[in-house]
């Protein structure tokens, strides 16, 4: 397994562009399950989760061919319906195939996704949205099996503002006969992006982006053209780079207003960010101020900048109290930034960090995407060279991490095994 090497201590100054949305292309790679034809999708990132779901189509029958960022599929011909064991358990966000091959075929066969690092994360709600959309669900042999001959409008409430989950049921909704709410909707900007994909495929749905959405269904969709959004997360990421290196980076192509509750605590924390259309300066303190954090569904603080935020408040002048209310096991990254000198209590769902003055360099092992992000951070700060273990976890989520960090000045270099 590769590992990266950090040598860390270095003021990170420079430029560095912001890829497209891995939250938002997976589900708008999905969705061109919808409609057989050609799709052209663009600002693709290349990643290893936008390979899990290709795999995915090119099983189900797609043709899928690329030119660097540009993607195009070809899905005239769908005929399988399966998301085997062997890639669901890869990546979950594969079950956000279940609403299109619903829609498409009325049959779907995806194993259930079971537990993962951060947490339990079931599926019930998925299941619920399509039981009420009128598909008769299944669960054999570690698998949901789905049918429905054609699917019907509900209004569906969820107890959890469920993204994927919204956007499994939005996708279906849209080929269903008759019109469906989807009532305690998530608001995530990557919902409203899939919802500004099917639109150009031929959807009609209003309000993503809001608790409420209305889908009247459409008899058939037709291939659909969109630009991926820039993605939210891998910006705070370098927002965070520049902001525990005391460095002063542009980051370019982003979207600040998707960062409202991210920035609000950066800023909090002695950050300064000076956003220029769709680029935003973020300058480093020389120590951050302690803050306190909870996170939140969309528009609140995303729990996938907490472990970023937390390796940040680790050299914070006072104490922090970090609580995460979206995942029950997403601390993992606590053991690992423990083992470069930073001073964390867990209590339950909630960390208490004593910033301390430094970090040290320390071999560190990720264990889920974001993690890994908060251990580069910790290392580009600590003194020395740290080696991060297991860097397939960055691969998932971040577009050549090494070689952006490494164009803003980071001392940083991945060792192949
Ligand atoms: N939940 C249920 N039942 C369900 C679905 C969800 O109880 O049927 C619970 C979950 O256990 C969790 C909460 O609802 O406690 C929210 O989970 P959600 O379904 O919103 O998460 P997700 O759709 O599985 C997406 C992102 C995650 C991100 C979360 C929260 C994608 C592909 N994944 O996951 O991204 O953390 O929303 O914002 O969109 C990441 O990028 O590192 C990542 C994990």
């Amino acid at each position: 397994m590769d590992k990266i090497i950090i040598e860390g201590g270095r003021a990170l100054s420079g430029t560095v562009r912001v890829s497209g949305a891995k939250n938002a292309v997976l589900p708008i790679l999905t969705a061109t399950i919808l409609a057989g034809g050609e799709h052209t999708i663009t600002n693709v990132p290349d990643l290893k989760d936008v390979r899990t779901i290709k795999r995915l189509l090119i099983d189900f029958g797609a043709k899928i061919s690329e030119d660097r960022e540009k993607l195009v599929a070809e899905t005239s011909r769908i005929d399988r319906f399966e998301a085997p064991y062997d890639l669901v358990r890869t990546m979950r966000a594969s079950i956000l195939v279940l609403g299109p091959l619903l829609g498409r075929l009325g049959r779907a066969r995806v194993s259930l996704p079971g537990g993962c690092a951060i947490g339990a994360r079931p599926i019930n709600l998925h299941l619920m949205g399509m039981e009420r959309l009128g598909a008769k669900i299944e669960l054999k042999h570690g698998y949901v099996e789905a049918t429905a001959k054609r699917l019907k409008g509900a209004e569906i409430n969820l107890e959890l503002p469920t993204v994927t989950g919204t956007e499994n049921i939005m996708m279906a909704a849209a080929v269903a006969e008759g019109t469906s709410t989807i009532l305690n909707a998530a608001r995530e900007p990557e919902v409203e992006d899939l919802a500004i994909f099917l639109n150009s495929m031929g959807a009609k749905i209003e309000g993503a982006g809001t608790a409420t959405i209305n889908i009247e269904g459409v008899s058939s969709l037709t291939p659909g053209t969109h630009s991926v959004v820039p993605d939210r997360i891998e910006t705070g990421t370098f927002m965070a780079a520049a902001a525990i290196t005391r460095g002063d980076i542009i980051i370019k192509g982003a979207h600040i207003d998707h960062l409202a509750a991210v920035a609000r605590k950066f800023e909090a924390a002695g950050v300064k960010i000076e956003p220029h259309g769709d680029d935003i300066r973020v300058m480093g303190p020389e120590r951050p101020s302690p803050v306190d954090i909870d996170t939140m569904p969309y528009p609140g603080f995303p729990t996938d900048m907490q472990a970023q935020f937390m390796a940040l408040l680790s050299l914070a002048d006072g104490s922090s109290v970090i609580t995460e209310r979206i995942f029950e096991n997403r601390f993992m990254h606590v053991g690992e930034l423990k083992r470069m000198g930073a001073d964390i209590k867990l209590m339950g769902n909630t960390a208490l960090i004593r910033g301390v003055k430094e970090l040290g360099a320390a071999p560190v092992m990720a264990t889920d995407l974001r993690a890994s992000a908060s251990l580069v951070l910790a290392a580009l700060a600590a003194k020395g060279a740290s080696e991060v273990h297991r860097v397939y976890h960055l691969d998932r989520g971040y577009e050549s991490l090494e070689r952006k960090l490494g164009g803003l000045g980071a001392k940083i270099q991945r060792v192949p095994s």
